[in-house]
């Protein structure tokens, strides 16, 4: 068996910050972010969550699949910026969709999370255990920016995308997935929990606060070496791909649309020259959304689906990398 894309979703929040208004408050210009990244606005939350997001982009993929929410045996939903810990994303999605049936968990991946998401409910589906699964991508990373960071606030925005894959006959194709952990230093992001009050645990007669639980995350942000990342991307992605290609028997030639994980114009660019691939067979939304993570890639699937640029049976490539670091492709058929 196989999972076959069925629908997909998406949302973003309706304000929109642009390079301009960004250059109100860091040192930076739209000229230099055009340039160098390609992104020329971002969308931000502002009475929504990721929670909310992932619902909506939900409602949105389970629409357009036409297929209903009790009929979800699973939810996975890949986020690095929830407003919720506990329960997870994914539960709190399946709650407010009604997805009574599904088994629901989240997948932190980072910006490789929608892939290795699609790559799991991929091996839940050939392994027999589900049907139906609804894949999401959602991230607030505007909750967890410096934003007094020229090298990181100008590139992220917050959105979410959903698809729904159904299982149907047919043989799974490989996939291709990576991790180092031990470069993870060049993008992160390090939950400091600070507690309040004393750790000791001992309650004194009458007291009736417990000491030592009242720990939260502060000074939460993302920090990344740039350079190191962007030398990663262009050098990983394309050996990614090659590995996928030669695995599934295929040649770029025979590759209609490369959906990369949206970050830098120049990621993209550096990516199809190292593949001898013209640039029109790779789509890119980053101008209007930055870099949304794990909800990039099912964003631009969800535009190129709506769109009416996703005809049955052309063939796909999707890529993702990221923090981990991580990184990895998947081929399929629409
Ligand atoms: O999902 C994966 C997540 N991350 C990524 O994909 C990020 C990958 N990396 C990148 O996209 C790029 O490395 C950046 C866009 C972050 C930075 O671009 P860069 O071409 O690597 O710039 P740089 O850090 O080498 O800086 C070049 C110059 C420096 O000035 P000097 O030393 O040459 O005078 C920086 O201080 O540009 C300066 N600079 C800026 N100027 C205006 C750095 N950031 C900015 C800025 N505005 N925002």
């Amino acid at each position: 068996m196989i999972g076959k894309i069925l629908g997909t979703g998406s949302y973003v929040p309706g304000k929109v910050l642009d390079n301009n208004d960004l250059a109100k408050f860091i040192d930076t210009n739209d000229e230099w972010i055009r340039e160098r990244t390609g992104i020329v606005k971002r969308h931000l939350i502002e009475d929504d969550t990721t929670v909310t997001m992932a619902a909506e982009a939900a409602k949105r993929a389970l629409e357009n699949a036409k297929v209903s929410a009790e009929e979800i045996d699973l939810i996975l939903l890949s986020t690095v910026s929830s407003n919720v810990i506990l329960p997870s994303t994914a539960c709190e999605v399946q709650k407010i969709i009604g997805a009574v049936n599904a088994v629901c968990f989240d997948l932190n991946a980072a910006c490789s999370g929608f892939l290795f998401a699609l790559n799991t409910a991929q091996a839940y589906i050939h392994a027999g255990m589900i049907n139906t699964a609804l894949i999401i991508g959602a991230e607030s990373l505007s909750n967890i920016m410096d934003w007094q960071d020229r090298g990181t606030a100008i590139l992220f925005g917050d959105g979410a995308g959903a698809a729904v894959l159904a299982a149907e006959e047919g043989h799974i194709f490989p996939t291709v997935m990576h991790s180092d952990g031990a470069k993870g230093d060049a993008l992160l992001c390090q939950s400091r929990f600070r507690r309040e009050q004393s750790t000791s645990l001992e309650l004194k007669s009458g007291e009736t606060d417990i000491p030592g639980t009242a720990g939260f995350p502060v000074d939460t942000y993302v920090q990344m070496n740039g350079q190191e990342v962007f030398k990663f991307a262009v050098r990983q992605v394309p050996l990614a791909i090659e590995e996928l290609l030669s695995a599934c028997d295929k040649t770029t030639e025979d590759i209609d649309l490369f959906v990369l994980h949206q970050a830098n114009k120049r990621i993209v660019e550096g990516v199809a020259k190292r593949l001898h691939m013209d640039m029109e067979r790779f789509p890119m939304n980053l101008m209007e959304y930055g870099n949304t993570s794990s909800a990039s890639i099912p964003i631009l699937l969800d535009e190129l689906n709506r769109q009416g640029r996703l005809q049955k049976g052309m063939k796909l490539v999707l890529a993702g990398f990221g923090a981990g670091l991580s990184w990895g492709a998947a081929y399929m058929e629409w």
